[in-house]
């Protein structure tokens, strides 16, 4: 079987994520989004917060699971047997980090590779922490994240 992983830290999950898993599943006969820490960020969702409002978006996939994991990606994707870390490249400003960590977790599981998708020219500019600005100055946040975690989000992070 052919495994692919999708990770980030999805803090919360948006559009432009939803648009780079659900293509990925297409091409693997199974998707893992997991949920995993970026030591740089302060999340505002608790990882299983984070992964209940994936498992919403993606209810009607067959073949994606969503898990959550504390450690190295490079580990999480061989206790798995994945083949595949799926990313999304939004502008040439994700790539000199992106191709850091693709040759870090090359180095430490040459079993599996990065793919890289290029993400829809309407999610270029998104990004989770846009997501939760504009929610806590009260804005419409409809465009940029799935309809059924909107009230999610709002109930945490929207105008107080
Ligand atoms: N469309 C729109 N926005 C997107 C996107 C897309 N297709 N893909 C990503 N983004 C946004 C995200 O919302 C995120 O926004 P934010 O910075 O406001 O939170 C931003 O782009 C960065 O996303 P990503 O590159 O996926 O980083 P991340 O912080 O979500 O995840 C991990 C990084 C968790 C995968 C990485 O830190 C990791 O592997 N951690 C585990 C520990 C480890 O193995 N470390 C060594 C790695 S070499």
């Amino acid at each position: 079987m052919n495994i692919a992983i999708c990770p980030g830290s999805f803090d919360p999950v948006t559009m432009g994520h939803i648009d780079i898993i659900t293509r990925a599943a297409g091409m693997f006969d199974k998707l893992i989004v997991v949920v995993m820490n970026n030591a740089a960020k302060q999340c505002s969702f608790t990882p299983e917060e984070r992964v209940a409002m994936i498992k919403k978006c993606v209810a009607d996939h067959d073949n994606i699971e969503v898990d959550a994991f504390d450690g190295l990606l490079a580990d999480y994707a061989a206790k798995r047997g994945a083949r595949a870390i799926i990313k999304g490249l939004r502008a040439m400003s994700d790539f000199e980090y992106e191709f850091q960590m693709a040759l870090a977790n090359k180095k430490l599981n040459p079993d599996v590779e990065t793919l890289f998708l290029t993400t829809a020219q309407q999610n270029m500019y998104l990004s989770s922490s846009m997501v939760k600005q504009i929610a806590g100055m009260g804005g419409d946040i409809s465009g940029f994240v799935p309809s059924v975690i909107l009230k999610d989000i709002t109930d945490r992070i929207g105008n107080k």
